[in-house]
């Protein structure tokens, strides 16, 4: 199921109680225009301008086991630091939507951290988990898409696994598209991608001390 949202809800102040109720449903939802057209691209020039002054491959693991492993993922990766209006407008967005969520499910989400993140063509990124069992602060992810269009037959999608690793969706990096899942309960991966990919993943986190374990996929 897809949902689509016309506006860029949040600053126009768009209830997210479709996205807390498909959460306890479901565990996760897919929505269509999460971003305006117009933040989508402010976004999408940040990244590319980032990707040609030089990004950096990105890691796996955490502190000192931070590894580049190139048969695991092949994006490149850009922290955001909400030094940008269009930073700024995105993570008030996100806190918008976390602020409902912890009214209504107590998840107790404490801060987000994202990042961008570009695939090239003929990157993608193995299957894995964002968060494991009782071991991570990470407890709900959301990626949202930047590209400007994407065909159908230009790879790249996030294929999304259940908790019995079935298939249970194949979603195409569409710009303004976001999808929202329980970190701990869809293992998923990025396919082989044939265009280059743009897109930011994020992730919600309580404030407990899980200090003496690695996150994955940092
Ligand atoms: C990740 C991730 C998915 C995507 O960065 O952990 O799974 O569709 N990204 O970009
Ligand atoms: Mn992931």
């Amino acid at each position: 199921m897809t949902v689509s949202v016309q506006d860029s809800f949040g600053s126009s102040g768009h209830s997210y109680d479709f996205v807390v109720d498909a959460l306890v449903e479901k565990g996760y939802i897919i929505v269509d225009d999460f971003l305006s057209a117009e933040l989508t691209q402010a976004l999408r020039y940040e990244v590319n301008d980032l990707n040609r002054r030089g990004i950096n491959r990105a890691g796996v693991g955490r502190g000192g086991e931070l590894q580049v492993n190139n048969d695991i993922r092949s994006d490149k990766t850009h922290w955001l630091d909400g030094q940008t209006d269009a930073q700024r407008r995105l993570l008030a967005q996100c806190d918008a939507l976390r602020d409902e969520v912890n009214r209504h499910l107590f998840m107790g989400l404490h801060d987000y951290e994202a990042h961008f993140a570009v695939y090239e063509p003929g990157s993608f990124y193995q299957k894995h988990l964002d968060a494991f069992k009782g071991r991570s602060n990470r407890v709900l992810t959301n990626v949202i898409y930047l590209n400007n269009q994407w065909q159908d037959d230009w790879g790249g999608e996030l294929a999304v696994y259940d908790e019995a690793d079935k298939l249970i969706e194949r979603v195409l990096p569409k710009g303004g598209r976001a999808i929202f899942f329980l970190s701990e309960r869809f293992p998923h991966e990025v396919l082989k991608t044939t265009k280059q990919r743009l897109s930011i993943a994020g992730w919600y986190r309580i404030n407990s001390n899980t200090g003496s374990y690695v996150d994955p996929a940092r």
